[in-house]
């Protein structure tokens, strides 16, 4: 429930669990008194009065001791009596910096409005949505902060809208998603970074009295930051202690960032990065910033990963595919790189099936003359030397063997030797006079140009249209250098990165919503670009080019924290791993992949009979617990020796799959138990070795794990639901 109250100024966000509450004063100002655990009887309007603060500022006003930089602001700005980081910047005609915005009125809406051309949560039946306007009267200028919401789901979505309503344009130079005050700074940091084939790694850092930024510049929100933080007391662990977060649903540069002021306040907010960003707003238009989602958990890292999990599959993910399982795929790639021979890849596709697979996915190198990186992005037909008899006849045969189709594209590409290239040599993003670098022997095509965009459309229309497609793998595979845009004046060259985004977007929804029955995997090198703007559009991501499986327990424990099991693709690819070379067993790997959309990276024709045997033991627990890892509720689990292993459950009505990998054997050790959590503490559970437990023994004893003389060892469980006798 969202109320006002006249007499106090206070506004009052009341979810399940949640309060959110901000104060607007006499002067009109707006402020931030609370963040936390759900208050129900009164409104704290003592919270101000009582803050004590010394500060060499300036009074607001002319108003003795008044001074902003004391308060806690709600949306900052930059300048006046308050020289902290600020929510937004903004330059004027005149070139000054100094706005003044004032609260002039709010509205309380039922639902939830979409931002235009942005990708945003979908509306649920119990989301209501505060609109607050804030006016700067010298340079006419609305800034419109919204707030939604979801009551039950217990989150708060945010995003802001500046209106130019003066006679000048205007320069944006930062306008934040959302930004929140916390009273102390005895906090932790938390964050997911890492690089190329290392997504996703938890860090955690104490705060003290320093500026810190979690960003992206590259131009997608990148493999070495995911946009997302958190702040944690320091006390708090996966299942106490008070957890803040922001996660912001954009897919291009941001910033995260936390300042621990002077008086020992502090600051976090998450928007679009401000380098190298800059915004025209014409008089008569309205900029509208991305959404941020927050999220509060009373209960440590486990709540708040419920809380983003149950929230991202039921108001996120494209509805169709929401609360659909996954089809059990095979992908070329590891299988043959660019070496495809159709022979070999129908002798895949028919072992595949053998062994229980569903889904064929033809990977990179089917299209233009592409026999390794340097050529063919753009031109999106097929390679006649490798599919002489064409792409429809070799979809045939797949489906005759009984498989659905998949396909990889990587359309926002563009290589020098290309046809698409030859033929439109101002479609690259690039800075006319100075070099083009070259990544992975590519350039990117320029999707801030509305013509680029318009091709893009009409050519995977026409792709997706012709052939018989079940499932299309969206790559994206490289950073942005160089940037500037030949479709954009000089004062727009600023507007570059978020352009391109706009672009992409518009891309994405005519195509998605023009193939609904498409089940599109967002990729961009892997996790390059794993977040929740694309996964509005696409409901799955490939997690990390590294198939390693302890080098995905990491980064897949990372990801989990925030996005759901049914999100994140994991495949058993073949050993020594083509990534870091290591040798682990194809037990583990099986466990560590059954942990998301589940899949196979090899080539599954050419091994000997013990492993297509124990493959197709393997496919077939999955289709056992797939319902349950991918519609069900996940918990990661405590282990008995820390750093040495990782567990992790998923439980529904019916059934409950305990994971445990180990890394390294250790000698000497003593046998030890994996405690489980989330059961029914009355339930009764059938064990795989005939033995019954109610759940508060699980709880409290766990499952007895084996003592073994061997690296990389895994165990899995899968519990029944049975009636009690
Ligand atoms: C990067 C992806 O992450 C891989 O899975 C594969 O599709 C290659 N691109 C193909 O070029």
């Amino acid at each position: 429930m969202i109320t006002f109250d006249e007499a106090t100024g206070i506004f009052h966000l009341q979810g399940k669990q949640t309060s959110y509450f901000m104060q607007k004063n006499e002067q009109n100002h707006l402020f931030h008194l609370y963040w936390g655990s759900r208050l129900a009887k009164r409104l704290p309007d003592y919270v101000l009065k009582e803050i004590k603060r010394a500060s060499y500022i300036a009074d607001t006003d002319h108003i003795k001791e008044y001074k902003l930089e004391r308060l806690p602001q709600e949306y900052p700005a930059f300048g006046n009596s308050d020289l902290r980081k600020p929510a937004y910047q903004l330059t004027f005609q005149n070139g000054t910096q100094i706005s003044d915005f004032r609260y002039v009125t709010h509205e309380i809406i039922q639902g939830k409005p979409a931002l235009k051309g942005l990708p945003s949560l979908r509306e649920s039946i119990d989301c209501e949505t505060l609109k607050i306007t804030l006016h700067d009267a010298y340079q006419q200028i609305n800034l419109s902060l919204f707030y939604t919401l979801f009551e039950e789901a217990d989150i708060i979505t945010r995003h802001s809208e500046l209106e130019n309503v003066g006679d000048d344009p205007v320069e944006i130079n930062q306008l934040n998603s959302a930004c929140v005050e916390l009273p102390t700074s005895d906090l932790d940091l938390l964050h997911l970074s890492g690089s190329w084939a290392r997504e996703t790694h938890i860090q955690r850092t104490p705060l003290s009295q320093l500026n810190y930024r979690v960003e992206s510049t590259r131009g997608s929100s990148s493999h070495e930051h995911n946009p997302f933080i958190a702040l944690m007391e320091k006390e708090a662990t996966e299942t106490n202690g008070d957890v803040y977060s922001m996660n912001l649903v954009y897919s291009g540069n941001f910033e995260a960032t936390v300042d621990v002021e002077m008086q020992d306040a502090v600051r976090m907010q998450i928007g679009m990065n401000s380098t190298l960003f800059g915004w025209q707003l014409q008089p008569g238009k309205t900029f509208v910033s991305p959404e941020a989602v927050l999220v509060y958990s009373q209960h440590g890292l486990q709540e708040l990963t419920h809380k983003y999990h149950q929230a991202y599959q039921n108001y996120l993910l494209p509805k169709k595919f929401a609360k659909k399982e996954r089809p059990i795929l095979v992908n070329s790639w590891e299988a043959c790189y660019f070496d495809l021979k159709e022979e070999a890849l129908l002798e895949l596709a028919q072992s595949s099936k053998d062994l229980g697979v569903e889904l064929f996915v033809l990977d990179d190198g089917w299209f233009g003359h592409r026999d390794d990186t340097s050529s063919s992005l753009g031109d999106w037909f097929v390679d006649s030397q490798k599919f002489p008899q064409g792409l429809e006849h070799f979809i045939t045969q797949i489906k005759q063997i009984g498989l659905d189709f998949g396909i990889w594209v990587e359309p926002e590409m563009i290589s020098e030797d290309s046809n698409l290239y030859r033929q439109h040599l101002d479609w690259c993003i690039e800075v006319p006079g100075r070099l083009k670098s070259y990544s992975r022997g590519q350039f990117v095509l320029d999707l801030a140009n509305t013509e680029v965009q318009n091709y893009l459309i009409e050519t995977l229309s026409e792709l997706f249209q012709r052939y018989d497609i079940d499932y299309v793998k969206w790559d994206m595979n490289r950073s942005m250098t160089e940037t500037g845009s030949n479709a954009l004046t000089s004062s727009q060259q600023k507007e570059f990165y978020h352009r391109y985004m706009l672009g992409l977007y518009r891309v994405l929804a005519k195509v998605t919503e023009q193939f609904p029955d498409i089940l599109f995997e967002n990729c961009a090198g892997g996790g390059g670009r794993f977040d929740p703007g694309m996964m509005y559009y696409m409901p799955q991501t490939w997690t990390s080019d590294d198939t390693d499986a302890i080098e995905r327990l990491a980064i897949q424990e990372g990801t989990s924290l925030i996005y759901p099991a049914i999100s994140m693709g994991a495949h058993v690819s073949q050993v020594p791993n083509h990534q870091i070379g290591r040798v682990t067993p194809l037990n583990t790997r099986g466990v560590v992949a059954m942990q998301g959309n589940f899949g196979y990276e090899m080539d599954l024709s050419k091994i000997p009979l013990e492993e297509k045997l124990e493959i197709k033991a393997q496919i077939e627990q999955f289709k056992k617990i797939r319902s349950t890892v991918q519609l069900g509720t996940f918990y990661r689990l405590a282990v008995p020796v820390k750093d040495n292993a990782k567990a992790w459950l998923f439980l529904d009505e019916q059934q409950v799959v305990v994971s445990y990998v180990q890394i390294h054997a250790k000698p000497n050790s003593p046998s030890k138990r994996l405690k489980l959590t989330g059961l029914n503490p009355e339930g009764l559970y059938l064990l795989p070795n005939g033995e019954k437990r109610y759940g508060d023994e699980l709880m409290a004893f766990g499952l007895a794990i084996d003592t073994v003389k061997q690296d990389f060892y895994s165990q899995q469980w899968i519990l029944q639901k049975v009636e009690d006798e």
